[in-house]
């Protein structure tokens, strides 16, 4: 709880935190009157993290729409997709140009209609804040601010050139996007005692391409400057210019400091008017090499500057990895980049082509507080190369099934992720097996395997349809010392023990199907025999387990 505990030390994160999390274990409730329900919050308990919703932890089974799909001719064909692919949760953005067209003239009816049409649709809603960078551009800035480069200025190259990013130094800019977010938050503060919105992204995927960092005046003053103290402290450096503390690294580790400071402020403003929970989205560096910080989006939340970002913003919860690339070493690398103590783990972008739907596994077993592949809605646009080549059944098929399984139990889950352990695994690019540590117990994972029998036995070379394409995942949590709960697609998965005295005389006591029906386990039948001679076989059906192990 590193980062927990050095949040609580500052006045300032005090004041935000007491705002924001739930006191957990204690019968602290929030002061709301009996007609609004408790305002969504992040609450922490030895090391784990949970997105409270109506005071229980909250799995996000969500969605996010097309960035265009943000007007409400377009919600008749969103819902729909929300629906067909048992989504819980919509993410979608509220562009600063729509409501603050005219500077000082607010706008809500797009977020009157949506928050109306999500409740009628039985949907929570987390609003993306298109506002001073966009995928690190002002394009969702209104014409009032992206075309006055005086008042708004973009950054400036080291010799002396406009770049198309806004500069974070320009209090100018801080001040509008402030007033805009804080009336937005104001807003949905006044119209939503039913708290259909769970959380605000601020921004979205910030960061600058092709340059490191801003070199206008003002940021170069302050770039030779000494690295401020709450920054040195918190890294515990030496005191000393940005050159001197961070050599190489310097430029973007004071682009980074420059950008979170100006979200930090932005969030700390909204969350003045309505402390819903706050979190930003990374656009991914290489989670495994070392890359030139011009060649990804430099300042934004990659995984090398996540201790700068937690320093400068303790109004932002966590740093969200929005995942694009689909091989299994780099999303899973990424995965564990964006897990730690301090930055709990949320897929709030995911690709939505079917290679990225068994990642929904590791990210179980990472106690992710929400899961939501981009992209999914009826709008007629397809995300391909970075997603699915079409938007159809079969590219859903595997989302669907997950959500399927996970949906009614989504509570329990979430439960589990908070106050237990929990694992998961996703089938490698190879189809290699895989051992999953449980304590006394383990599980091995294999992928392409038939339901019945073993492959040794050499009675047929034939591989079940459509396993060349690697689809496999699994997700345990504990039950008890000697049980799990398994939710798995596609992978056969064998219950022992690494310790030889307890694997010589494992059995398995019993394994149950069922389901969960209002937080209640309702048994269907014991799996034995040809269901549990050759491993526990899980196919493309959504499958719950409970699996208890013993020793004879
Ligand atoms: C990541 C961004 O955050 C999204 O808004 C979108 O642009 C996707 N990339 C790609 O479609």
């Amino acid at each position: 709880m590193k980062h927990a505990t050095n949040r609580v030390r500052g006045t300032l994160a005090m004041a935000l935190l007491a705002a924001t999390l739930v006191a957990v274990g204690s019968d602290a409730k929030p002061a709301t009157p009996a007609s609004e329900k408790p305002i969504p919050a992040i609450a922490l308990k030895n090391g784990h993290t949970a997105l409270m919703v109506e005071g229980a932890p909250f799995l996000m089974l969500g969605v996010q729409a097309n960035n265009s799909s943000n007007y409400p001719a377009m919600l008749p064909m969103v819902w729909p997709a929300v629906k067909k692919l048992g989504a819980n949760t919509l993410e979608i953005p509220v562009a600063w140009e729509q409501i603050e067209p005219t500077e000082g003239h607010f706008d809500f009816s797009w977020v009157d209609t949506l928050v109306q049409q999500a409740r009628q649709h039985d949907t929570r809603l987390v609003l993306l804040w298109f506002a001073t960078w966009k995928n690190t551009a002002p394009s969702y800035a209104p014409a009032w601010v992206k075309l006055d480069n005086k008042r708004f200025p973009r950054m400036m190259t080291a010799d002396g050139k406009y770049h198309y990013a806004m500069s974070p130094f320009a209090k100018t800019t801080l001040e509008a996007d402030k007033k805009a977010f804080s009336a937005l938050m104001a807003h949905l503060k006044a119209i939503d005692p039913a708290r259909t919105v769970l959380m605000v992204q601020v921004e979205n995927e910030v960061g600058t391409y092709r340059l490191a960092r801003d070199h206008s005046p003002a940021a170069e003053a302050q770039f030779n400057g000494p690295v401020p103290e709450k920054l040195v402290v918190g890294l515990h450096k030496q005191p000393g210019t940005w050159k001197e503390v961070f050599g190489k690294d310097a430029d973007e580790f004071f682009h980074a400091w420059a950008i979170a400071s100006y979200v930090e402020q932005v969030a700390e403003a909204g969350k003045a008017q309505y402390p819903l929970p706050m979190y930003v989205n990374a656009a991914l560096r290489d989670p495994l090499k070392d890359q030139d910080p011009a060649t990804y989006a430099s300042g934004g939340p990659t995984w090398n500057v996540l201790d700068i970002y937690h320093i400068a913003a303790p109004s932002i919860f966590t740093a969200a990895p929005d995942i694009y690339q689909a091989p299994h070493e780099v999303a899973t690398a990424n995965l564990a980049r964006y897990t730690r103590p301090d930055n709990p783990l949320m897929i709030v972008e995911i690709g939505n082509d079917p290679h990225f739907a068994r990642y929904f596994y590791p990210a179980l077993g990472k106690a992710t507080l929400g899961y939501a592949p981009f992209g999914f809605d009826f709008t007629g646009y397809s995300n391909f190369p970075l997603g699915g080549k079409t938007v159809d059944e079969p590219t859903m098929a595997p989302f669907v099934a997950n959500f399927k399984v996970l949906g009614p139990m989504q509570r329990e889950w979430a439960k589990l992720a908070f106050e237990t352990d929990v694992w998961g695994v996703a089938e490698p690019d190879d189809h290699a097996a895989q051992t999953i540590a449980l304590g006394r117990w383990s599980a091995k994972v294999e992928y392409r395997q038939w339901e019945f029998g073993m492959a040794e036995w050499g009675m047929t070379k034939d591989l079940p349809a459509g396993s060349e394409n690697p689809r496999g995942g699994v997700a345990i949590a504990r039950l008890g010392e000697n049980e799990y709960l398994v939710v798995a697609t596609h992978a056969r998965v064998t219950f022992g023990s690494a310790d030889p005295a307890l694997a010589d005389r494992a059995l398995i006591d019993r394994v149950e199907e069922g389901h969960y029906v209002g937080g209640k386990w309702v048994f269907e039948r014991v799996w034995n025999g040809d269901q549990t001679d050759y491993g526990l076989n899980f196919t493309d059906r959504p499958r719950i387990l409970r699996v208890k192990m013993a020793a004879y």
